[in-house]
Formats: structure tokens, sequence, C-alpha cells
């Protein structure tokens, strides 16, 4: 049985002391206190399981203490108890948020049962905080038909036991990918480990895969327990497979094939279920013919390849994806949800977003705080994303081609900074660029800054 933590709050000693003596013959702690006020100081200063309050008391009653508790925001369920128990004072006290309402006297089995159903509900309320924070942190959003097939792979291979390898650029959602493989596999109960192989230096990453025992070298103060170890009954991915050194490679094909590892400095083989997904950037066949992978390796990772297309190849997928990170950065920051425009949206699905769906994330990060007007419109977007317009080089190097359009997005990106800067009022955005008003609207016309945000205000 779970310890609980109780306040008691009765001004009769007896009481108190018949109570506590009950809680903690079964094994909870009672803390106790004769008055109402004192009992807000206790509730405020730390995190009971469950207070437990009489309603006649002298000075505030227990319904008053309820409401003080409630408006203080203590979340601790409250249970009150009274001898001259009337079926209003009951729906009061409901009223007010008590959890149950007791009558004295009190028998030990009733109190037990009221303070094991406080501790489920603080249980359930936990686990469903933690399902709502989840839901959604792990959700792949799609819409169009290139992650119409990825999806229908994923559902496929997911439930077998099938290595797989996952292709895809930068931020293209491989990792996201990978957890969700395990989680829709028999092992989602298992942990989900993750090692990136281009992020270890060569010289560790036996350690950290494998493990090692103290003093096995310079520097091994403490047994080390490796990822495949820690990936028990679970998953591992391997990110960047193909940076893994050669020497190690072959390591990883003995364990692959023998379903053992040995911890460095050890000298017994350890059993681990392990299932393996890996991931690379590269073209791991082409890094074979350069004699960089290995090829038996190779054949051992490669059973099931998964490619996730970059996202300027699904731009089917941009508005979802938008929407969906818009979402998730308003209620992280308790705002308002802010729509956008059906021109800033052609506008980002017109840009080729190297950085792909983490690029994303970030740009409507910027764009949500750019968007002073309540809503992301063209402007926002030319604000926080220059690269979005049209006609403008959209991913290209910066010093390469004519001079021209890249003086004109300059002058564009540094008149529409100092617009948002300035509200949108055109004699402060003039006078901080040091142009006279009439030269400002015409090189807005010039660059096809929209007049409606100029003249929008003021
Ligand atoms: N289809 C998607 N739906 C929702 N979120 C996504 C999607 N694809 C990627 N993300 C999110 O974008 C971010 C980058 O994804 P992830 O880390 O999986 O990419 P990656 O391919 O592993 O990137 P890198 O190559 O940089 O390691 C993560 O926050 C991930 O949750
Ligand atoms: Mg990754």
């Amino acid at each position: 049985m779970t310890k609980a933590d109780i306040l008691i709050v009765d001004d009769e000693a007896n009481t108190l002391a018949s109570l506590s003596r009950a809680f903690r013959l079964a094994g909870h702690e009672a803390t106790v206190c004769d008055n109402a006020a004192r009992a807000l100081e206790l509730a405020k200063s730390r995190p009971f399981d469950l207070i437990l309050s009489d309603v006649v008391m002298p000075n505030r009653d227990g319904l008053a203490l309820l409401e003080d508790l409630k408006n203080a925001g203590v979340a601790a369920p409250v249970v009150m108890m009274s001898g001259q128990a009337h079926i209003e004072m009951a729906v009061k006290a409901t009223r007010l948020g008590a959890l149950d309402f007791l009558e004295k006297p009190l028998s030990t089995d009733k109190l037990l049962l009221t303070v094991e159903n406080a501790l489920k509900l603080k249980r359930l309320e936990v686990e469903n905080r933690d399902l709502r924070s989840r839901v959604g942190k792990h959700e792949i959003v799609w819409s169009g038909d290139a992650m119409r097939r990825v999806m229908a792979q994923i559902e496929r291979v997911a439930a077998s036991e099938a290595r797989v390898c996952i292709y895809g650029e930068t931020g293209t959602g491989k990792e996201l990918v990978a957890r969700t493989l395990h989680e829709k596999s028999a092992r989602r109960g298992g942990p989900f480990v993750t090692l990136n192989c281009a992020a270890v230096p060569a010289e560790l990453i036996e350690s950290e895969l494998f493990g090692h025992e103290k003093g096995s070298f310079t520097g091994a103060a403490q047994r080390h327990i490796g990822k495949f170890e820690q990936a028990h009954r679970g998953t591992l991915f391997l990110d960047e497979i193909g940076d893994m050194p050669l020497a190690m490679q072959a390591k990883l094909l003995r364990v692959l094939e023998e379903g053992e590892v040995e911890r460095v400095g050890g000298d017994k083989s350890i059993p681990v279920d392990v299932r393996v997904l890996v991931a690379t950037h590269r073209n791991l066949e082409d890094l074979v013919k350069e004699g960089k992978f290995r090829q038996d390796l190779f054949h051992r990772v490669y059973v099931f390849p998964l490619v996730l297309p970059p996202l300027r190849q699904r731009k089917e997928d941009i508005p979802v994806l938008l929407k969906h990170f818009a979402a998730q950065v308003c209620s992280q920051n308790g705002w308002k949800p802010v729509p956008f425009t059906a021109e800033a949206i052609e506008s980002l699905q017109r840009y080729s977003w190297p950085g792909n769906v983490r690029e994303m994330r970030n740009v409507v990060e910027r764009l949500l705080l750019l968007a002073v007007s309540g809503e992301v419109d063209r402007s926002t977007v030319e604000l926080a994303l220059p690269e979005a317009q049209s006609g403008m080089p959209s991913g290209g190097e910066p010093g390469i081609g004519p001079l021209a359009p890249r003086v004109a997005q300059y002058e564009r990106e540094a008149i529409l900074a100092e617009l948002q800067r300035q509200q949108h009022h055109i004699t402060n955005t003039a006078k901080a660029l040091g142009l006279e008003r009439s030269h400002l609207y015409k090189k807005c016309q010039q660059l096809g800054i929209e007049m409606r945000a100029v003249r929008g205000t003021r």
C-alpha cells in the first residue's frame, strides 16, 4: 500500500489523537491541527495527499476552510466530517469541491478506504496529465500521398521485429518515426534508447554501446551500463549509423548476430533482447562502395528501408504541420490561437525548407512572436522568413548571383523590421531609416511591400 501524507483538522484533541493513531497504525503519516487558519498555512506550505476536516469548529468552520483552500489553489483532496451532518451541509461541501463527506462517529475501515480513494484519484490525475502532455508530442502529422505511403509502411513493419533503416535529410522526422515504430510494436512497454553515432567520439562509442567495467580504462571511475543493456526488451535507435567507425561496425555486427554484449573490461557475455533501428542521411550503398561501411553490416541493418521525403517534396503537408506547430507553441505559452492567412500559407509553401520539419517548428515560433496583429499574414512571413517571398532567391547561397536582388532583399528586410519596430507608424519609420516619408512610400511600392500594411495604421 502507498503511504499517504494526511492533514487532520479538528478542534477536539481526542479526535485528533485517535484519528492520527489510526492512520499511523495503517502506515500513513498524519499531521494534526486544531484550527482553520493554521490548517490553511500548513496546506499551502506542503502538498498533502489528503486533508480531513471537521465542519463545526469555533472561529472559521470547516466549510469556510474548504473555500479558503480552493481559493488558495491547494490541490489536495478535502474530505469533510461532522457529528451533526445534515443533507444541506453535505451538498454545500460537495459544491465547494469536497471529495467526500463522512459522518461521525467514524469507522476506521471507512477512513482508510477514503484515504485509498484519495490516493487513487491522485494517481489518475498524474497519469492523465502525463497522457495529455504526451498527446501530440510524438504524433506524426501529415496530409499528402507521400506521407500516406510512409505511414502505411510504418504500420506494416512496426509490429514485426524487422530491422528498419530510416533514410532522410536533416529534420525530416527520422527520430520521430523510430519512436513511432517502437510505440506501435510489442516492445512499447520497454525502453526506447537512442545513440547518435555522429555525436560520440570514436574512442568512446564502444563503451557507450556496450558499457564498461570500473577501472577498465583511464577515466572509467564507475561501472557504466551501455545502450544495448539499457534497451533490453525495448528498442535501440542508432542514429547516423553511416558515421560509425569501421572497427565498431565489426563489433556491432557480432552483437547483432549473437544477441550478447560484453562490457569493455568485462569478462562475461550478457544476453540482450533488443530491436535495432537505424537512421542515416547518407546513402549507405554508396558508403559500402567507398569501403566506409561494411557490406555484411549493411545487409544486417538494411532489412527494410524507409525513406522520408524532404518537406519541399510534400508541400501538401505544410498547412497541417504549420497548424500543428502553431497550436503547440500557443498552448505551451498560454497564448490565444493565432491563425495563418491563406497568403501566408502560400508563401510558406513556396519556401524550400532546407532544414525540413525541424526548421519549420523554429520558424513557426518566430512567426507567432512577430504576429503582432493577431494573425500570421504575408508581411509576418516576409519579416520572419524573407526567403519565402516569391521572386526572391530561395535557399540560395548568400553572395552568389547578381547584386541587385540581394540589395533589394536587404532593403526589404530592413524596412519591414523597422515598420514592425515602429508599429507601422510611417513617419517614425521613415525617420528611423533616414528617409523622406514620400521616399519610403516609393521604396515600399518598388519592393512590393504591401501598402495595406503600411497605410493600415495611424
Ligand atoms: N511529420 C511530423 N509531424 C510532426 N512533427 C514532426 C514531423 N516530422 C518531424 N517532426 C518534428 O520535427 C522535429 C525534428 O524531427 P526529428 O528529430 O525526428 O528529425 P530527424 O530527421 O531525426 O532530424 P536530424 O537529422 O536533425 O536528427 C522534432 O521535433 C519532430 O517531433
Ligand atoms: Mg535525428
